[in-house]
């Protein structure tokens, strides 16, 4: 029987628009709880180290009354540790992170790194918090990532989704599907994403091995015409539909 696939809904670009002005709205825990509503199986919050959308306060009020889930994104710092140690989130994924990126642009090296990152993963741990490893899709970041404990991984799918041609698209997607098998054969959890769309998402959800999709920006920015719970309806739909009703041919 094929394993059910879940939606994160990441909603810091709520928050992008909120920082604009420096108002209080579009509030992004607002938005969070109707996309709960909508199907959303969890939120997820970046809080990054110059708070430029995302705001501390913001996780606290929706940690306080999540009905899903709250998987917080950080940098492996120890600001981001004391936070997310005082706010006890259900998930953390650990992103790498650079003050002058648009946007989450490669994942961790955790073989550079791998002494810092396993200490990191056990104080979390210690808080009973799901640790996941943002990455590439790559055997040797995903053996490390196993070797240091992480029970969790989160395919970086940003290349499939910028893929300039079929060709190319062809290839980071076999990428995904073999590094996804890989890891799941290591018995790691395998939660994906980044540049997921309605277009493009169906691909992903199809393999089986993945437990979990994170999608952001294409649901703001679908919301802005339909209304964020629309947006979310749609995408749990086409991943559901992808996920129990996939042929070759989709
Ligand atoms: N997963 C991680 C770890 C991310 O950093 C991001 C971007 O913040 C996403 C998923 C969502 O990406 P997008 O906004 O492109 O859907």
């Amino acid at each position: 029987m094929k394993q059910p696939i879940f939606l994160g809904v990441n909603v810091d670009h709520v928050a992008t628009v909120r920082q604009a002005r420096g108002g209080l709205y579009p509030d992004p825990v607002h938005a969070a709880l109707q996309a709960e509503i909508a199907g959303a199986d969890g939120i997820t919050m970046h809080l990054r180290e110059d708070r430029r959308h995302i705001q501390d306060h913001d996780i606290e009020r929706f940690a306080a009354c999540t009905q899903s889930k709250l998987n917080l994104e950080i940098a492996a710092t120890e600001e981001m540790l004391a936070i997310a140690k005082k706010i006890k989130p259900h998930d953390v994924c650990i992103v790498p992170e650079k003050r002058e990126e648009l946007t989450t642009e490669g994942g961790l090296d955790v073989i550079g790194q791998q002494n810092k990152l396993a200490e990191y993963c056990s104080e979390l741990h210690n808080d009973d918090i799901f640790v996941s490893l943002f990455i590439d899709p790559n055997e040797a970041q995903i053996e490390a990532a196993a070797r240091i404990g992480a029970p969790v991984i989160e395919i970086h799918t940003g290349r499939y989704a910028e893929a300039k041609n079929d060709t190319e698209r062809a290839a980071e997607l076999a990428n995904i599907v073999s590094a996804s098998d890989y890891a799941y054969s290591l018995g790691l959890l395998v939660n994906a994403g980044h540049g997921l769309q309605f277009n493009n998402i169906q691909r992903i959800a199809e393999i089986e091995t993945i437990h979990e999709l994170n999608v952001g920006h294409s649901l703001v920015a679908r919301a802005m015409y339909t209304g964020l719970p629309e947006a979310v309806k749609e995408m749990k739909r086409l991943m559901v539909e992808a996920r129990y009703f996939s042929s070759p041919a989709l």
